[in-house]
């Protein structure tokens, strides 16, 4: 018997292994709309979400992206109903707990930046865990903001390099943008070249203020439980398409590349 087989194209195809950011930001947002839409508890949507992060974690790792950042809890997050944050965080010790193979097998490390230290224990416990035991992975570093946001990076920093000053290890002449680097929870890692928010939020809250300073940013009003790899793919497209020019001319950019 004859079967008609169906061609998919993806737009993996389309996009340049050359031009790829070493560094992709994430804000994953829309969960809660989602589920509403679906008559279903907004916790729906957040275990629907985990979904979408193992799809994309595993796109970028497939492409060869070296640095994922997801934002999957600011510090304004807190004030949400408790029931919500509690769900949050369970689904975490849940993620954390099933993903570890994966992260293994996939030579994937994982990282967190913001202040874990206020986590319920288990939750803390089984991210630490998990940190411990993909620390030598190297295929490429999967970093959730957790309890995170961007002025709380930057008072911890400007705490620590007072500090040194006033140790006597720092003079203040000598403080450039190394050094504020170097002290904040992301040192050591280049910055997003580009920025994803899902759900039509135009908005940062409160995200890597200092490392998005020129990153390219994209938004699209796809929920984050719909966000596929296909859309991964239309977005590196997309940023691949932009010219990033750091203040000087297109035309000078020509001529330099
Ligand atoms: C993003 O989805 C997940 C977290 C912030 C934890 P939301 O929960 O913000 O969903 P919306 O924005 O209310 O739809
Ligand atoms: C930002 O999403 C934080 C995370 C994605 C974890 P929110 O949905 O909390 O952002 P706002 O408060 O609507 O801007
Ligand atoms: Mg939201």
């Amino acid at each position: 018997m004859y079967h008609k087989k169906r061609i998919v194209i993806s737009l993996k195809d389309k996009i340049s292994l050359n031009k790829l950011p070493s560094h992709l930001a994430v804000i994953m947002d829309g969960n809660g709309r989602w589920a509403k839409s679906k008559g279903k508890f907004r916790v729906f949507g957040h275990k629907n979400g985990v979904k979408s992060v193992r799809e994309i974690t595993e796109g970028c790792a497939e492409l060869g992206i070296k640095y994922l950042t997801l934002y999957a809890f600011s510090t304004e997050n807190w004030n949400r109903p408790k029931t919500e944050v509690s769900a949050l965080m369970n689904l975490l010790v849940d993620t954390i707990g099933k993903e570890l193979k994966t992260l293994t097998e996939n030579n994937i490390k994982l990282k967190t930046i913001g202040d874990i230290s206020k986590l319920p224990d288990n939750t803390r416990n089984a991210l630490l865990d998990c940190i411990e035991n993909t620390k030598d992975n190297t295929r490429m570093t999967l970093i959730l903001a957790l309890n995170y946001s961007s002025r709380w990076e930057l008072v911890e920093a400007t705490k620590s390099i007072a500090q040194k000053v006033n140790d006597g290890e720092l003079s203040p002449e000598n403080i450039d943008e190394n050094t504020v680097n170097a002290h904040l929870s992301t040192a050591g890692i280049p910055d997003p070249e580009l920025m994803i928010r899902t759900s039509g939020e135009l908005r940062i809250s409160n995200y890597l203020l200092w490392q998005l300073a020129y990153s390219e940013l994209y938004f699209t009003d796809v929920m984050w439980p719909d966000f596929s790899k296909e859309h991964l793919y239309e977005a590196l497209i997309d940023f691949q398409k932009r010219e990033r020019r750091f203040g000087q001319t297109s035309d000078q950019i020509s001529i330099n590349s």
